[in-house]
Order: structure tokens, then sequence, then C-alpha cells
């Protein structure tokens, strides 16, 4: 049988890359359809490049610091996308705004995925953000990036329960798991062209439904 063909992949990080390795692990182990075409990041000290070198992964630092313009910054990173025929950019803990050049030249190929259930929490801090607020779930939220801050159309969101001990660092601990489970899942999809956009609305083509639905804290004396 012949084998299927593979999307290519282009991550750009800006941190720790664990969003990165689960992606280079799942492709590894033949789970995604997917290459990695490219590593970009802004920051040369970035883990996530030490994470791709290793997986021998090509790597580009565009630092940012050296553009004048936000546009001049992203026409240097489209171009090294285009140069290598990135089907799919992805955002993985990507500290940059996109701009409309960006934006343009991959048209609902750049996704993003945000540690809070949008459009709750957009930005930055957004576990400490949830726990302040006293929310009971948080989750992830992988989207289609468009001109705004975490406002694009949701593909996926998966939910975490928020206990009243957690800390900013275990509950985005806990968001992480569930983060390096439904981004691969995503590029999957992608993959296997089963996402369809109609203005917000994102439909997974054959996906199951379910109408479980989570307490937290859960009923005791209500069933
Ligand atoms: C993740 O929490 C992701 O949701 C956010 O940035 C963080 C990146 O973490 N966009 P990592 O670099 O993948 O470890």
């Amino acid at each position: 049988m012949a084998s299927k063909e593979k999307i290519r992949l282009a991550v750009l990080a800006s941190g720790s890359g664990t969003n990165l390795q689960s992606i280079i692990d799942q492709c590894q182990q033949g789970q995604l359809d997917a290459d990695i075409a490219l590593v970009v990041s802004n920051n040369p000290g970035a883990e996530a490049l030490e994470r791709a070198e290793k997986a021998d992964i090509n790597t580009l630092c565009i630092n940012h610091r050296d553009f004048e313009s936000r546009e001049k910054f992203d026409h240097a990173v489209v171009a090294a996308l285009q140069e290598v025929k990135a089907d799919l950019v992805v955002l993985a803990g990507f500290m940059r705004i996109i701009s409309d050049v960006f934006l343009q030249a991959f048209p609902q190929r750049i996704i993003n995925i945000h540690p809070a259930l949008l459009p709750s929490f957009p930005g930055l801090h957004v576990q400490q953000k949830a726990l302040d607020y006293g929310a009971k779930f948080s989750g992830c939220t992988v989207h289609f990036v468009d001109g705004g801050v975490d406002t694009g159309p949701v593909i996926a969101q998966s939910v975490v329960p928020v206990f009243s001990d957690d800390s900013e660092e275990t509950l985005s601990a806990r968001i992480l798991k569930q983060e390096h489970k439904i981004y691969p899942q995503v590029i999957q999809w992608f993959s296997e062209g089963r996402i369809t956009v109609t203005d917000r609305q994102v439909t997974i083509d054959e996906s199951q439904k379910t109408d479980s639905s989570l307490t937290n804290p859960p009923l005791t004396t209500l069933r």
C-alpha cells in the first residue's frame, strides 16, 4: 500500500518547546502524517531550538530585535517558511503577534495553542488569571490565527478542573498535559483534510459527538 502523503510543518516557538517536543515525538512514532520541515525561533536562547537540533530538524533563529518593524520581521519569517514549502504553520509558544503580511501569506494555515478556554482569558499569564477569577475549569484551545490576539476560530478545546489548592505551576502543568495531546491531534486532522472553516465555525469531518458533562466540585447529594 502506498504511504500517505505527508504535510510539511513549520513550527514557531520562543521558549521551552514542550509542545514542539510532543509534535516531534508523535512524528517519530509515526502517529502524524507530517514532517517538521523547519523550526523557527525569534529567541536565540530558546530551548525549542535545542530540541529540534537534537531531533535533526532544520532550525532558524530570526531575532525580531534585528528588524525595525513587525512587518519586516514577518517578511523574513514568511520567506523562510515559503522556502521550505510549509503547508501548515504551527505556533507553539511563539511570543510575537502576527501581522497581515504573515496572515495573507498563509491564509487559514496558521494555528496556535492557548492555555485557557477561549474566549475566556486571552493574552498572557492566563493560568494565574483563571485562578484569580476563581474559575472551576480551565483548559486549552487550538485555534486558527487571525488578526487579533487569541481571537481566531476555535478548532478544539480540552477542559481540566481547577482546584482550590492549585498554584499557577500545578494548573499550568495540568493544562500542558492536555496541550500535548490536542495539538498533535489537530495537526493530524489538518493533514487528513478533515478541517472545514465557515466564518467562525470549524468542523471536523466524521468526528464523534459526546454529551458527557463535567462538574467541579462533583455533586454529592444530587445526581
Ligand atoms: C503553552 O502554554 C502554550 O499554550 C502557550 O505557550 C506555552 C508554550 O509552552 N501558547 P512550550 O514552549 O510548548 O513548552
